[in-house]
């Protein structure tokens, strides 16, 4: 800025006006740490109350779809508390555990190891990204670095478990009246194209709110493990925050010198729900809505099975 007073030019930098304009990543993770804290000091219990505004019943009756399709619309997410029997999702989740425990002794300090049956890799150090992930004839455990350091994504989870008893658990899941018939009611039909599960244990440090997209692309997680506590680290979404909005416009703007231009730390917390429920929930959301996963405790777990769909 440059100032004439009594013709003697003077020039005020930004430096000392104490104002820098350029918006820093910690800036961005000063500002994701205290929408956490906020949350803690709500607590879980204020959490489990609210999450009634964005629950749709298990009740099967005809209304559910259309109920289903407009809630997506307007919301962004619904959850169906208990939607897949316990004793299946029990059954489901130990034979998961069991193989990436199994993949994980193999590893050992290697880089990566594949056999038959499916690739365990750090750093995606044999297959990067995630079109050539989703599109590996094996299963393929990723161990994430960076952002959610530690956790495991497992892509086609599906293929890991052929042949077992989980294989069959996964079908009817797949094949579930509801979702293929919410699917196919939305404005734009999709299809299931593959299924990955997250298995996330003591992940304290998880990407702060962003999108995936800017343009509508609907994800199903159902949760293998009860996931009751915050502690756990609940999927966390914005309600509503799929559909434009001056947010849409800030976070846009503020993300666009970031590394990730998909960067959204400007949310209304009151319309941030941490989605905490039992085992066996199903949450579907519309990925372009600001969502995170919530930082675990050191001793916290949470086990996810997602399922990605695309046009039909
Ligand atoms: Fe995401």
């Amino acid at each position: 800025m440059k100032l004439n007073l009594f013709n003697v030019e003077l020039s005020i930098s930004r430096k000392n006006s104490h104002v820098t304009s350029d918006l820093s990543k910690k800036d961005i993770d000063e500002l994701n740490a205290e929408h956490i804290q906020n949350i803690l000091m709500n607590g879980k219990d204020y959490y489990i109350d609210k999450s009634q505004d964005i629950s749709l019943p298990t009740a099967d009756d005809k209304n559910k779809i259309s109920d289903a399709v407009q809630r997506l619309s307007n919301d962004g997410i619904f959850i169906t508390p208990s939607f897949v029997e316990a004793s299946h999702i029990e059954e489901l989740c130990q034979l998961i555990e069991s193989y990436s425990n199994d993949f994980l002794l193999k590893l050992k300090k290697e880089k990566y190891y594949e056999d038959e049956l499916a690739l365990i890799q750090t750093k995606q150090c044999k297959i990067k990204g995630y079109a050539s992930l989703a599109a590996y004839p094996k299963a393929t455990l990723d161990i994430r670095s960076g952002s959610d350091e530690g956790m495991i994504d497992i892509f086609n989870v599906d293929k890991l478990l052929k042949g077992t008893k989980g294989e069959k658990i996964i079908d009817q899941i797949v094949n579930n009246h509801f979702l293929n018939n919410l699917l196919n009611s939305l404005p734009t039909p999709l299809v299931i194209r593959n299924l990955n599960s997250y298995v996330n244990s003591g992940i304290t440090s998880t990407r702060g709110f962003h999108v995936d997209t800017y343009q509508e692309q609907i994800k199903i997680f159902i949760y293998l493990t009860d996931v009751l506590e915050l502690d756990n680290g609940p999927y966390t979404y914005v309600k509503g925050s799929h559909k434009d909005s001056h947010y849409h416009r800030i976070n846009q703007y503020l993300s666009k010198n970031q590394k990730a231009k998909t960067e959204t730390p400007v949310v209304p917390f009151d319309q941030v729900y941490p989605i905490l429920a039992p085992k066996g929930s199903l949450v579907i959301s519309d990925q372009s809505g600001s969502h995170r996963g919530f930082p675990q405790s050191k001793t916290g777990k949470r086990r996810v099975l997602t399922i990605n769909c695309a046009p039909k």
